[in-house]
């Protein structure tokens, strides 16, 4: 799908996730031919540089962090010549008017406000006291999006005071994944999934996103936040909504987010004890949770399992369960559709429990397989074993395989396209803070100490009794 001529701002153009995501992303789709000759990247950030300066420094980005295509050099020096920058002052006057005289008209412009929230409004007000945003610009915005719903109703209102909803792009980088858009391609391409897609077949389903990194630099942030809010309100969040949604009438934008926010407001409250919390301990000298966020008395979580319910029509009697962990034993992100078991076995003796098991993988070895029961082959009788019919995305389109696209590369596309579908609407963001607010409310109340686990391991043994409790076990993730 071809992208307009645009004119793209990144507020916060020298900082980390422009350095590390944004500018290499965009240099990839550079090179795959999708910036339009003429579109041009601004970075607008406190420190005073020219445009060779910023040319330098995402230069040093793209080499760093650019993936395989860094080393063409020519491309190279064609895609810094479409960078400017402009030296801004957030809170204040400076630099506003050399952006102004920067923008051009008839060009899609687009503003990425890769900066604190708290900066938000200063940032939108500005925009418009010095005319730079019109009715059809677009403006970005990361998580976190909100610590709570008061705070994340704040934030939609200050937006909402200069930009109306369908230009604003709340970015969830799950939903730029490519497994992810895969999870609606299988349900809603297949005529073979949907009718089983429901409590008559489905046992129960299970969403795992493991991380082996711990909190990095990032200790401060995580300490306030943990594994609640920085995955499951919004990751794992956006997950189930594509997993338990009922299909959109078409895969358009409202249609979609419409179908998400009915699920998260049929999410029931979930019991305390149907939620484990864990905290990595340390290894020798691998230094623990708290070590690493400072902190020797904090009581956030590194990794949180539950369980929960979506009460409707469709899910009523299948639970969801949620874990995602720093510190685990490998990376590796699925999510797995784990259907009934056979009502009758014709096979005289066989007495296992087959299952068949859709799993999806999210990353790494993006794809899908899906484990059926088949007669153990040879001669030795009607003896059955379960096997996955596998589906690795990578091995199944071979050469026609795109190069991967990281999901920020994707989703800035999107915005330029005008494109909202894969974005997050005030109201999906609410109704997660909404159903967030009171478990955190409760073990905080509750002054709950999260269970030490090992690093490198599965989580604390308290998130198998989870599932043990209802005769049902975690998959054994493999990196
Ligand atoms: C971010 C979280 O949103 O997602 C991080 O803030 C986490 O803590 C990251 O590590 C995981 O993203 P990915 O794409 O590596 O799975």
């Amino acid at each position: 799908i071809p992208v307009d001529e645009f004119d793209l701002v990144i507020f916060g153009g020298t900082g980390d996730l422009a350095r590390r995501k944004i500018l290499p992303g965009l240099f990839r789709r550079y090179l795959a031919g999708q910036m339009p000759r003429g579109s041009r990247i601004i970075g607008a950030a406190r420190t005073e540089m020219d445009d060779a300066g910023y040319r330098e420094m995402v230069s040093e980005a793209v080499a760093e962090f650019g993936g395989p295509e860094k080393a063409d050099a020519t491309g190279l020096a064609d895609f810094l010549a479409a960078l400017r920058y402009v030296a801004i002052d957030a809170t204040g006057d400076g630099g506003w008017s050399d952006l102004a005289a920067l923008m051009r008209d008839g060009v899609v412009r687009a503003f990425y406000f890769s900066v604190a929230p708290s900066l938000f409004g200063d940032l939108a007000e500005r925009l418009h006291t010095y005319g730079i945003a019109d009715r059809n610009s677009r403006i970005v915005v990361e998580k976190p999006f909100g610590r709570d719903l008061a705070s994340a109703k704040a934030l939609n209102d200050t937006l909402a005071a200069h930009f109306n909803e369908g230009q604003i792009y709340r970015i969830d980088h799950y939903l730029g994944k490519e497994t992810v858009q895969n999870l609606m391609a299988v349900r809603f391409g297949n005529v073979l999934f949907e009718p089983l897609w429901n409590s008559h077949y489905v046992d129960h389903i299970q969403i795992t996103v493991a991380e082996t990194v711990g909190v990095g630099g990032r200790g401060a942030y995580y300490d306030k936040s943990g594994a609640m809010r920085d995955m499951v309100q919004n990751h794992l969040m956006q997950l189930l909504c594509l997993i338990a949604m009922e299909p959109p009438s078409v895969f358009g934008a409202d249609e979609v987010r419409d179908e998400k926010l009915k699920v998260i407001r049929a999410l029931q409250p979930v019991e305390s004890h149907h939620i484990v919390r864990g905290q990595y301990d340390a290894n020798g000298d691998t230094p623990s949770f708290r070590a690493d966020v400072e902190n020797p008395r904090s009581f956030t979580e590194s990794f949180i399992a539950m369980k929960v319910n979506v009460s409707n029509w469709r899910w009523a009697d299948t639970p969801f369960y949620l874990r995602t962990g720093k510190k685990m034993k490998g990376r590796a992100s699925e999510i797995a559709v784990v259907f009934k078991d056979l009502g009758h076995s014709i096979f005289e003796g066989d007495t296992a429990r087959h299952r068949n098991i859709l799993a999806i993988r999210l990353q790494p070895n993006e794809g899908i397989d899906l484990q059926v029961t088949i007669k153990e082959p040879g001669p030795g009788g009607m003896r059955l074993i379960d096997v996955p019919l596998d589906m690795t995305f990578a091995d199944a389109l071979g050469d026609d395989a795109e190069p991967a696209t990281d999901a920020y590369e994707r989703l800035i596309m999107d915005v330029i396209r005008g494109n909202q579908t894969l974005f997050m609407r005030g109201d999906e963001v609410e109704a997660a803070w909404a159903w967030t607010d009171p478990l955190i409310n409760g073990w905080e109340a509750r002054n709950d100490v999260p269970k030490l686990y090992d690093q490198g391991s599965a989580g604390p043994e308290d998130a198998m009794m989870l599932m043990h409790r209802d005769g049902r076990r975690w998959r054994d993730v493999k990196a």
